[in-house]
């Protein structure tokens, strides 16, 4: 596979391992502590690519390497709407893998969703999110459906290799300032929450993410911030997917701190 960051992954990846080891370490105690529903655990397998495949703690990025907006980073940008629309229980995850298919981590995406990189055509994955075909379409209908950007993203990831790349976006600039729902929370929410919190119910701790309200009233009872900051008083979200970065972290904060406006 082609990867331009393939030259460091023999310094990068022993360094990772060891932060992934002691960072699942400490996320398997804390959800020891505060979970009575238990799932199993998937292995960590890291790849040696480069790219860290962290397929349960992770964090936003954190590998020394800026964020290039002209490249797809998969641990950022597509397995967080991967594991919140598609590795659900019920559906993509790891126990109960509907047609043999898990879309946990970048592994089990490129090994069970038939992924041939720069071949859109030949690739199972981006067949059924796109085809017509009620029977085939992908999440079925009834369920959160992927929006045309991410749709997009799919596209432009497997065109320029399906790799698995990571960067770190604590490198670049973060202004957590003048921030608003529409701007800054609301596209978080719809990449990395929204799949597993279209409504509240009872599978998801009654959390409706989906919404402006639902948003806000998750805010106000600082379940938001505490869940994706891995305050022990909560369960530790996203579930199953990689953390928020400190940029997007600081930026929700900001705005809950602010009144959690409608802005
Ligand atoms: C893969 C599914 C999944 C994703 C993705 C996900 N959640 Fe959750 N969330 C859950 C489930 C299930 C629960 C119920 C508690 C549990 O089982 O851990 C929950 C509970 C919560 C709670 C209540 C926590 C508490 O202890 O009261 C909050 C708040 C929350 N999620 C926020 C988020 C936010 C914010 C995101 C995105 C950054 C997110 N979730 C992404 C599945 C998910």
């Amino acid at each position: 596979m082609i990867n331009k960051y393939k030259n460091y992954g023999w310094f990068i990846s022993p360094l990772r391992f060891g932060i992934n080891v002691l960072f699942f370490s400490f996320s398997v105690f804390l959800f020891s502590m505060q979970s009575c529903k238990h799932e199993p655990l998937v292995p960590i397998t890291n790849n040696d690519n480069g790219g860290g495949g962290n397929g349960g703690g992770g964090n936003g990025g954190g590998n020394g390497l800026p964020c290039n907006p002209d490249s797809i980073y998969f641990q950022q940008q597509i397995l967080p709407f991967l594991v919140s629309n598609c590795a659900k229980s019920g559906c993509h995850d790891a126990a109960t893998a509907e047609d043999g298919v898990i879309l946990d981590s970048y592994v089990n995406v490129m090994n069970t969703g038939e992924v041939t990189p720069f071949d859109l055509n030949d690739s199972k994955l981006w067949e059924v999110i796109t085809t017509t075909d009620p029977d085939d379409k992908m999440p079925p209908a009834g369920e959160p459906q992927l929006n045309q950007q991410q749709i997009a993203m799919i596209a432009q990831w497997i065109n320029q290799g399906a790799q698995n790349l990571v960067c770190d976006d604590e490198l670049g600039p973060c202004d957590s300032t003048g921030v608003s729902y529409l701007a800054t929370v609301k596209p978080i929410m719809q990449n990395k929450c929204v799949g597993c919190h279209t409504t509240g119910n009872s599978t998801n701790g009654f959390v409706n993410l989906s919404s402006y309200a639902g948003v806000q009233a998750t805010a106000q009872s600082g379940a938001l911030v505490g869940s994706i900051i891995h305050n022990p008083m909560y369960a530790a979200m996203p579930k199953n997917g990689p953390s928020l970065s400190t940029c997007e972290i600081g930026k929700i904060r900001n705005w809950v701190a602010e009144g959690a406006l409608n802005n």
